[in-house]
């Protein structure tokens, strides 16, 4: 049979802290207890994913000075978390997000290769280089490195870890490694044997032209944010065309955005579904507090069904700390305040209209063919889906269009191999000893 469709991958993101999330559901769990990790996990190998994902945050984010408290705060150590997770499940994929900033190659390198052994190679690592100095006040002095210092570091981090796992022969003898360069110098013997996968799975989530060039030279999966079509195909075309310059196929690297879904029995259900949705997600006060992250300004004297501020954003304002920052604030306001104008839009229904829109809204079978056009027409290989309640949003998806995708014949209806590599059509990594 000739396939029609091309393969498709899916990942289940655990939603984390934000208001992604409906928190406020009743059906709402803990962002803490493993009972929630299990669930999202468990249903994701249900569903025969690849991987499930963890993002970062080193420090709780703060608003106007004080911790941001609007939604959950807090959460357990990622990798921590997958090693529980790796007891509990047999063939799903365990990523982690960790920082290269804000850690040692030799340490994290030991940690990734333990994650491996005890998953029986399942592991992964989402590189992520943390963009604001916020952040690194608890880790280094200063706080902070510039973006091409952040990506300078990466690289070599990811250098050092790679001689660090391919130390071990594949028969099981140390060999000592010696690595001097900017950021790390580091000599002697590993202390992890080689693992099932012999380098976990690099993932990487970075934007910039230093990330993109980051992930074509070196990662094995991209978690973009570029969901929509048109920004998938142009991010998809950029990015697969950096791979020839480090002598890499188009194939070695699986773009996958981070993409949110609502189902209903009727398209206009879901929408309605949707509609509801984003009402929940951006309360008044958080439209308030949303326009303030982009305006850098206190904005607690706006009335959210108001018209949106006349005065311009403060470009450099550290009103809101934590959280990474994607585009330009006036740039941001210029677009928001075209729309409300276009539109007649509240400050509240201008955030509705532009922060967070659900990516697929539908039937399970509109759905499914939506998904699947995405991947044809290549403005993705696959997704990371964000559900918005945490722990079930997932379960709804793999209940009802999972069994869609495989009878197109774009998803698989068992797992072929056991690694995370092998679930990615990712070939082995060649030992370099
Ligand atoms: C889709 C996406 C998800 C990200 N997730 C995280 C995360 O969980 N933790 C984190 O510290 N940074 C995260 N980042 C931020 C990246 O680490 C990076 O610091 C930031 O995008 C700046 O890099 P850039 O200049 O290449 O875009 C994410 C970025 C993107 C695009």
């Amino acid at each position: 049979m000739t396939a029609l469709h091309r393969e498709l991958h899916l990942a289940a993101h655990f939603p984390g802290v934000n208001n992604t999330t409906v928190w406020a559901d009743e059906r709402s769990g803990s962002q803490i207890d493993f009972t929630s990790f299990e669930h999202l996990a468990r249903t994701a190998e249900r569903g025969l994913f690849d991987f499930f994902f963890l993002a970062e945050g080193l420090r709780l984010r703060e608003h106007k000075g004080r911790v941001h408290d609007l939604d959950v705060v807090g959460r357990p150590e990622s990798i921590t978390v997958l090693n529980a997770l790796a007891a509990v499940t047999d063939r799903l994929g365990l990523a982690a997000t960790v920082s290269a900033t804000f850690n040692e190659p030799y340490e994290l390198a030991r940690r990734l290769a333990s994650l491996d052994h005890l998953s029986g190679g399942r592991a992964g690592w989402n590189v992520v280089t943390t963009s604001d100095a916020f952040t690194g006040e608890n880790f280094r002095r200063g706080g902070y490195l510039d973006r091409a210092d952040r990506y300078r570091r990466a690289e070599e981090f990811l250098h050092a870890a790679r001689k660090l796992w391919d130390s071990w022969t594949p028969d099981g003898a140390a060999r000592p490694v010696e690595h001097t360069g900017a950021h790390f110098t580091i000599e002697g013997e590993f202390t992890v044997p080689r693992s099932p996968q012999g380098h976990p799975v690099v993932i990487q989530a970075g934007d910039s032209a230093e990330g993109r060039d980051f992930a074509a030279a070196s990662a094995d999966v991209i978690f973009s944010r570029h969901g929509t079509l048109e920004a998938g195909r142009a991010f998809y075309a950029d990015v697969k065309a950096r791979l020839a310059a480090h002598g890499r196929h188009p194939d070695d690297l699986k773009i996958m955005p981070g993409v949110t879904f609502v189902l209903g029995d009727t398209d206009a259900e879901a929408r309605e579904r949707a509609a509801e949705i984003r009402r929940q997600q951006i309360s008044p006060q958080n439209a308030i507090l949303a326009l303030e992250r982009i305006w850098g300004r206190d904005l607690s004297s706006y009335d959210p069904d108001g018209p949106l501020p006349e005065i311009d954003p403060e470009p450099d304002s550290t009103l809101a700390q934590g959280r990474v920052r994607m585009d330009d604030p006036l740039e941001i306001a210029a677009r928001w305040r075209a729309l409300s104008k276009a539109k007649g839009l509240s400050i509240r229904q201008t955030v509705i209209e532009t922060t967070g829109r659900q990516s697929f809204v539908g039937t399970p079978r509109t759905v499914a063919e939506e998904l699947l056009r995405f991947v044809d027409l290549r403005a993705a290989d696959g997704f990371i889906l964000v559900p918005h309640i945490t722990p079930g949003g997932l379960d709804e998806f793999v209940d009802r269009v999972v069994p869609l995708l495989q009878e197109r014949g774009a998803f698989r209806t068992e797992y072929s191999g056991r690694t995370l590599r092998s679930h990615l059509g990712l070939a082995e990594p060649i030992w370099k000893g």
